[in-house]
Formats: C-alpha cells, structure tokens, sequence
C-alpha cells in the first residue's frame, strides 16, 4: 500500500463554523491524515473558518461566484488556486453551491463532501444546516447521522465512501441533533480522507469499493 502525503483544499461558507475543517487540520496534525491542509478556499476573508486558517498558519483565497461573469470563469479561478497549492484532494466543508462543472470533471472522484444525515435521506436542495435536523426529527427516524461522499454535478448525490449514525432520542430538537451527529463528522471527514490518501478508495458506478 502506497500512502501519500497528499495536499488538501478545503472549501468552505460565508458563514461557516469551520469545525470539520479544524477536525481536518488536527487529523493533519496528529498524523490520523498523512497530509496537509494547503489552503482554505471561502467566500469572504472574515469569516470565520478563514480566520481560523489563517491564525493556523494557513493560506486562504477569497473566492465569490458573483465577482466573475459566468460559472466557467469562476471555476477557472478555483482550478487556478487548487493548481497552485498543488491540490490532491478537495474537501466541502460547509460550501453551499453546486461546484462549478468545470471543477467537478477536473477534479472526478477527487471531491469529498460532508452531509449531516443518512443520504439519501434529507438531503438535496434547501436541506443544509438545521433544516436537515429538523426534518429528520419531524419525520421521527429512529436514527441520523452523518454521509461523507465523492461530489458530481448535484447536490448530495455523489458515490457514498462513510457513514456513522446516531441514534434519535426521545426529547430530541434539531439542535442537540446536530450536536451528536457533529462528533460523528468529526470522525468520519478525517477516516475518509485517509483512506483517499492511502489508494483504498476504488468507485465503480456509485459504490464506492473499500479495498484493504
Ligand atoms: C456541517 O454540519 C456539515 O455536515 C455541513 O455543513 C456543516 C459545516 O459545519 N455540510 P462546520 O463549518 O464544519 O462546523
């Protein structure tokens, strides 16, 4: 088994906590990933993950879709700055668009995202932060969790590579959902990575083979 020490961009919100993207940086540090976190890709310089990259030693590129005049050419500007911190592996945490084509096909199978439930249960259009949650405990599943996955042309419909459940307690509200289901994230983004690092991810159609 050839395990490399590969480069991770990760991408992320406006608005974004950045946690999953601090779980990635620790697993970096702590060995659990044999890579690094080159550069952190979001919308605006302040948010908050970005200055959590940058007080990290950690570059950040401020990228917004509505400063360029077409999607092509907003994809131009990300490949041009995944190219240049030499990007093996793309990491969603928290981006809210649909990546531009152009990125997806550049970079196939070479894209991770992270969902906060069982996909394909709520998941796609309008379902991001508490609206999962709060769907997942008006629906009353027994149990939730969290899907890591390969990012095609949609939203949250990319070959499957980790899941972790969790269970749905009595009581629960989308809030402490999505406090429980959060540590599992924390885990399983870092598991997933490491596995992409180490060759042991082979997809075939939409399954994603663990090999090993
Ligand atoms: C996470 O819940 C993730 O599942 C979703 O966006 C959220 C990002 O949270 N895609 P954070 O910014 O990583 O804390």
């Amino acid at each position: 088994m050839v395990v490399r020490h590969i480069n991770i961009a990760v991408l992320v919100s406006g608005h974004g906590r950045g946690s999953n993207l601090q779980a990635i940086i620790d697993a970096c540090s702590d060995g659990r990933i044999t890579g690094k976190v080159a550069v952190v890709i979001g919308v605006k310089d302040d948010a908050p993950a970005m200055e959590r990259a940058r007080s990290q030693g950690i570059a950040t590129v401020a990228i917004r879709s509505k400063d360029f005049d077409s999607d092509e050419a907003y994809g131009a500007r990300i490949l041009e700055v995944l190219a240049e911190h030499e990007t093996a592996l793309v990491c969603l945490a928290g981006y809210m668009r649909i990546l531009p084509s152009s990125v997806v096909s550049a970079y196939r199978h070479r894209i991770m995202n992270i969902h906060p439930a069982l996909i394909p249960l709520f998941r796609g259009t309008g379902m991001f932060g508490e609206h999962v949650h709060q769907a997942a405990v008006e629906y009353g599943v027994k149990v939730s969790g969290c899907t890591v996955h390969f990012v095609d042309e949609q939203y949250d419909t990319g070959p499957i590579i980790i899941q972790k459940c969790v269970p749905v307690e009595e009581g629960d509200t989308a809030e402490t959902l999505a406090a429980r289901i959060l540590v599992q994230e924390h885990k399983a983004y870092p598991e997933a990575i490491q596995l992409f690092a180490e060759g042991r991810l082979r997809v075939e159609g939409r399954v994603v083979h663990i090999l090993g």
